[in-house]
């Protein structure tokens, strides 16, 4: 997969190299390119915002440079991802779709976002996603965009080590993932449940799933049918 992310902080991006990605990076599987968008600006201070119409606080981040910049890296298949608060919540379900794409390019805005009509353009064009990552603001798109990178990249083929670890997940089945343990079986007094230590398999996929509905119950109650 080839992954194009456009930002005014590409240093944002520099722990790309380290860890899971880093490895797929450099074993090809993954393509991944970060640009500066002041590389598509043309006045003496490389502006990319100004005040916006109709008036109001903070800044939007202005169309031309989008343009270029999108024109630059975009190509005919690829999915425009937009990170922003007012967009389709980001689940596993949507990193499973994207994690089957050709490229994906993440247009990360900052300020009070980007002109509108940069995703209007496009959206003519070709596909275009507004994704948030939760009901909360951060300062721009480059954590969101981020956090997605990471969702999607992990579920591509030959990106995590074992795929089994893939498959028993919170998310994967709907339900939020069991607790799990290691050695030793008693830390600072407290025990590993017994019947993890059992050799009983089907006991302990049982207790397992009790234990995912458990917290799902408790924590994510709106998860459950
Ligand atoms: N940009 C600012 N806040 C965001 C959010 N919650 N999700 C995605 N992008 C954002």
């Amino acid at each position: 997969m080839r992954i194009d992310i456009v930002t005014i902080f590409p240093a944002f991006f520099d722990v790309l190299d380290v860890s899971l990605i880093g490895k797929a990076r450099d074993r090809g599987i993954l393509d991944l390119h970060v640009h500066d968008l002041r590389d598509w600006t043309h006045d003496r201070h490389r502006t990319v915002d100004d005040t916006p119409y109709g008036g109001g606080a903070g800044m939007v981040m202005k169309p031309e440079p989008w343009g270029e910049a999108l024109d630059a890296v975009l190509s005919p298949d690829a999915v425009l991802l937009v990170p922003s608060p007012a967009g389709e919540r980001f689940t596993q379900a949507m990193a499973r779709e994207l994690a089957a794409e050709q490229q994906l390019v993440f247009a990360c805005g900052r300020y009070e976002g980007i002109d509108q009509r940069v995703v209007d353009h496009y959206a003519e064009r070709g596909r275009v996603r507004l994704v948030s990552l939760g009901d909360y603001v951060l300062n721009g798109g480059e954590v969101a965009a981020m956090a997605v990178i990471e969702a999607v990249s992990r579920l591509i083929p030959g990106v995590v080590g074992n795929p089994d670890s893939l498959v028993e997940e919170s998310h994967e089945d709907g339900l939020l993932e069991y607790p799990s343990y290691t050695k030793p079986a008693v830390w600072r007094g407290i025990e590993v449940p017994p019947v993890l230590l059992s050799g009983n398999h089907a006991a302990i996929a049982a207790w397992r799933r009790e234990q995912s509905l458990e917290r799902t119950k408790r924590h994510r109650p709106d998860l459950l049918p």
